[in-house]
């Protein structure tokens, strides 16, 4: 089965490159940018990959990606990932990155895209891999520095597709973020938003109502409100949803109780996506084959739900 999933043509929308950042790769960055690490080697790192809930994965990928300096650094994170796109057979690429995760430790933005972009262009050339970069802003900082964050960004529009929004998402509504959204799309960029990973349905209406959003990131608490279901299935709205990460932040128990294929046989275009794949223990593939091991994911629903990602594309 693994074989057969893997060999699927997918497309991958909700992943945040600073969250492929292996334990193996962060110490040979750390040991190059002379970095001292609070984890004795990568096994003692790996076992602290152990969450509670968001907030306590965020604190230690904020952590990770501190030894992400350099140019080179972008490069290397980056390409990594698409390496591992490459051998699952996913074929476009739509990934976040945290420009004020790095701006806010003295890295020039300019630094963080460059790296970033010569990496997707060679996936491109040489790997076959077509991409758009979404730039999300962390949502437990105030719109304020978002607004900078979106000035320092609009020299390089042409880098990007869309803005995004993520991090700690409980008392950090869309509706912060209403007046920047605006602004974003108003210069010609898309809109995305994490809502409904641990937030109420309430923060998936409004990322719809007053950020418009093209897709939400996460959204299994829709599942609450039927009023909201029936729209998503109206206007058939994309979840991209990431099995592994929310078992991982226990936003779901356990894969049994995970609502992906009820959403799905329900009419949701829901997709399947890794999220943070180095921090909760696989890519797209493994997110596909936890879905079949532990929903008993037919092929017609993987055929589905690999469609529904290539359809769910904003290029
Ligand atoms: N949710 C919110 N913020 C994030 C996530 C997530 O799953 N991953 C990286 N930043
Ligand atoms: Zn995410």
């Amino acid at each position: 089965m693994y074989d057969w999933l893997n060999a699927l043509p997918k497309a991958e929308l909700h992943l945040h490159l600073e969250g492929s950042l292996e334990p193996e790769l962060l110490f040979a960055l750390a040991a190059r940018n002379q970095i001292a690490l609070p984890w004795a080697d990568v096994e003692t790192l790996r076992k602290a990959y152990a969450f509670n809930n968001l907030q306590e994965f965020l604190d230690l990928y904020y952590q990770g990606a501190d030894v992400l300096r350099t140019e080179q650094d972008f490069y290397d994170l980056t390409w990594a990932y698409l390496q591992k796109c490459k051998a699952q057979n996913v074929i476009h690429v739509e990934p976040f990155f945290d420009p004020q995760t790095h701006t806010d430790r003295g890295i020039p933005f300019e630094v963080v895209l460059t790296g970033i972009q010569q990496a997707l262009k060679d996936g491109q050339q040489q790997l076959g891999i077509s991409s758009g970069l979404i730039l999300s802003f962390l949502r437990h900082l105030s719109e304020e520095e978002a607004f900078k964050t979106l000035e320092q960004a609009l020299p390089f529009r042409d880098a990007f597709i869309a803005v995004g929004l993520d991090s700690s998402e409980l008392g950090h509504p869309p509706s912060k973020f209403e007046r920047v959204f605006a602004k974003a799309r108003s210069e010609g960029l898309l809109a995305v938003a994490h809502a409904g990973e641990e937030g109420p349905p309430e923060y998936i209406w409004q990322a719809l109502d007053l950020l418009k959003v093209s897709r939400i990131d996460h959204g299994v608490r829709a599942a609450e409100d039927p009023r909201l279901i029936q729209r998503l299935i109206d206007e058939q709205i994309p979840l991209t949803v990431c099995p592994l990460s929310n078992t991982k932040l226990k936003v779901f128990e356990h894969m049994g109780q995970h609502n992906i294929l009820k959403l799905l046989e329900m009419g949701v275009k829901v997709t399947v996506n890794s999220d943070d794949p180095a921090y909760f223990g696989g890519y797209v593939t493994e997110n596909f084959m936890a879905l079949h091991d532990g929903l008993g994911m037919s092929r017609e629903q993987a055929q589905k739900l690999a469609q529904n990602s290539l359809d769910a594309r904003l290029c």
